[in-house]
């Protein structure tokens, strides 16, 4: 497909962000939008200057080549159903399902018509994850032997926490479900499928209707790595950060800061009294600072974000110029892990409650 209609259903918190990206696009123009609330996808239609507001989701798949989904998780597997029936490229946001099962359908049924899925796995684009990733492609940090995932909010600061009446809070786990499948094909981008070995959850007197598990501790092992991931909605530090602990070093990312650092520090006697290896990575970290974030302002000039480069991604392999961003392995690896793990928090929230 050289240019190709996108149609974009859900004009909600999370589609500005989507349709700045298909702007940027070669191949798609947005033909139109639609929204079960009319007045929200008017708002937007005017805001992006969107030629049309459909009266249907029939309407707008009709009318379209490729079907954006920002709706929430719930709704998806209806209309991605309706979409990949017609015969409609399908691109989606995370969580993809809620259940196993539409997966399957969903997968069976895009490859009975030759039509593409891609789920917005958007954090693989974000420039500090690139960064990582090359310096673990390199071999920098040798092999990776430990993950460790940090998701702490509150429910001052997570706006899909507050109040009680948020469509997060209706998925398996809870809203943690939402976040999962960023923390899921992370992992996976670096090392592959690991097997979820245990999760632990408390529900704490502090845990809100939205986290009814307020602190939540999952495993994961594989042959030679381990993965923890860490949820909590008791922590005010509002943390999205991860660590690749390799046999050679350490990357550490801070994704709200789209910053990260490589350490191969090793230590030595005379290198101790200099304060070892914090004192050492703090002071070669401040030289890192200026041109990171020399870059990060460039990214920002540019208007670039992960939803951006990710549905250029996607512009690209729709028009045959690359591969799949979301490998079927991937998503499936996504699907099914979720959906463990946010039913074993449930089971273990409503054996406390
Ligand atoms: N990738 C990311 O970083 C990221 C960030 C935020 C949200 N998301 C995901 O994006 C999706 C949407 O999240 P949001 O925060 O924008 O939600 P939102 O609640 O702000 O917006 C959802 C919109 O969908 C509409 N809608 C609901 N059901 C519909 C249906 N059946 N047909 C048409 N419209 C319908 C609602 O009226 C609403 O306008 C979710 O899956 C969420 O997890 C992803």
């Amino acid at each position: 497909m050289t240019n190709y209609k996108v149609g974009l259903v859900g004009t909600g918190v999370i589609s500005p962000a989507h349709l700045r990206g298909w702007q940027r696009t070669t191949g798609g123009v947005v033909a139109g939008v639609f929204d079960l609330n009319r007045d929200m996808a008017q708002q937007r239609a005017d805001e992006f200057k969107i030629p049309v507001v459909y009266d249907s989701l029939e309407q707008l798949i009709m009318a379209c080549d490729v079907v954006d989904v920002c709706t929430p998780p719930q709704s998806h597997a209806a209309i991605a159903q309706q979409v990949l029936a017609a015969g409609r490229h399908l691109v989606i946001e995370k969580p993809l399902v809620t259940a196993v099962a539409d997966w399957d359908e969903m997968a069976a049924l895009a490859q009975e018509k030759q039509v593409t899925i891609t789920v917005i796995h958007n954090l693989k684009v974000a420039r500090c994850v690139e960064q990582a990733k090359k310096w673990v492609d390199e071999g920098r940090i040798g092999q990776i032997i430990r993950i460790r995932r940090e998701f702490l909010t509150s429910p001052e600061a997570d706006r899909m926490l507050v109040g009680n009446t948020h469509w997060s809070h209706q998925l398996p786990g809870g809203r943690w479900f939402e976040t999962l499948p960023h923390e899921l094909y992370l992992t996976h981008y670096f090392t592959g499928p690991l097997e979820v070995a245990d999760v632990q959850a408390l529900h704490t007197t502090n845990a809100t209707e939205g986290a009814p598990a307020d602190e939540v501790v999952i495993t994961l092992r594989g042959e030679s790595c381990l993965a923890t991931i860490h949820f909590s909605a008791n922590c005010r530090q509002n943390r999205r950060a991860f660590t690749l602990q390799g046999t050679e070093g350490i990357i550490q990312v801070d994704l709200l800061g789209d910053f990260a650092t490589l350490s191969r520090y090793q230590d030595r006697r005379w290198r101790r009294p200099l304060g070892g290896y914090m004192a050492t990575e703090t002071a070669r970290d401040g030289l890192h600072w200026l041109p990171n974030r020399c870059g990060y302002l460039w990214w920002q000039l540019r208007g670039q974000t992960p939803h951006t480069r990710i549905i250029s991604a996607v512009d690209r392999y729709l028009r045959g110029e690359g591969g799949p961003l979301t490998p079927l392995d991937e998503i499936d690896y996504v699907v099914r892990n979720c959906d463990r793990i946010g039913r074993e928090i449930d089971r273990q929230v409503k054996q406390v409650a």
